[in-house]
């Protein structure tokens, strides 16, 4: 079975993208924190009417919160899973390592990419809420416009994906990747690729490392 992976990366990177064909094609599981929290949104649970504001205003939910939510979704001694979205900050690495990893090896792959390019392709973003599926109206359209090919459903744009709160969301994640990537660059166990090439090509870049 392969290793724990954990995606680094911006907004807009293509993190989700990548990490639902490594579902379809490498067995993988994927956690997305921003899925997490988004689905307790739809449910309208106590915790979603906590964050929404948060998360539609680009900000970061708690550290504790997303923890929690974190480690009641997954079971680390019977799956290799994709960490998308999590960590967001030094605090939350070492937490990840302490209380969710523990013994098991991780790789930690940074998606390098350019902020235009970022911006461009999340307001160009639409997505289904029940497939999951990832459409881009430039690079990844969908058959029928605003429908879903596989579930059929309306396409949505998600709320935080309005250029204003792309760039506050993409001035948080710089301030807080450097310190991230020393981390586990002194672990060694620290990957990246190019993110700004095509799909195709990003997903052999990973399948490279994670063949290594
Ligand atoms: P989250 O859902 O994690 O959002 P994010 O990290 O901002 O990342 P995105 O989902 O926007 O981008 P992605 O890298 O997955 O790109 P995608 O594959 O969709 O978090 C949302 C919010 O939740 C946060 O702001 C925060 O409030 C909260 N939150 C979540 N985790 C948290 C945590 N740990 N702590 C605190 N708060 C937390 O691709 C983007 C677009 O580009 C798509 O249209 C796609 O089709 C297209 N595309 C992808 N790859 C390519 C390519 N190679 N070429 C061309 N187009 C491409
Ligand atoms: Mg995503």
């Amino acid at each position: 079975m392969a290793s724990q992976l954990v995606f680094l990366g911006a907004p807009g990177s293509g993190k989700g993208t990548q990490a639902s064909r490594l579902v379809k094609e490498k067995g993988y599981k994927h956690i997305s924190t921003g899925d997490l929290l988004r689905a307790e949104i739809a449910k309208g649970s106590a915790l979603g009417k906590k964050v929404e504001g948060i998360l539609k205003e680009g900000r970061l939910v708690d550290d504790g919160v997303v923890l929690e939510l974190l480690k009641a979704n997954c079971s680390i001694e019977s799956h290799s899973y994709i960490f998308d979205g999590f960590p967001r900050n030094l605090d939350q690495a070492k937490a990840l390592d302490a209380q969710v990893l523990g013994s098991h090896q991780a790789k930690a792959i940074y998606f390098e990419i350019s902020t235009d390019i970022v911006v461009e392709r999340i307001i160009n973003r639409r997505v289904a809420k029940k497939s999951g599926e990832i459409y881009n109206l430039l690079t990844r359209p969908p058959k029928t416009p605003g429908i879903c090919d596989i579930s059929g459903e309306a396409l949505i744009h998600r709320d935080d994906d309005k250029e204003e709160t792309v760039r506050k969301r993409m001035d948080i994640f710089l301030a807080e990747i450097k310190p991230m990537l020393d981390y586990y660059k002194n672990k060694n166990c620290l990957f990246k690729l190019d993110a700004s090439e095509s799909s195709q090509a990003v997903f052999e870049q990973l399948e490279e490392l994670i063949n290594l």
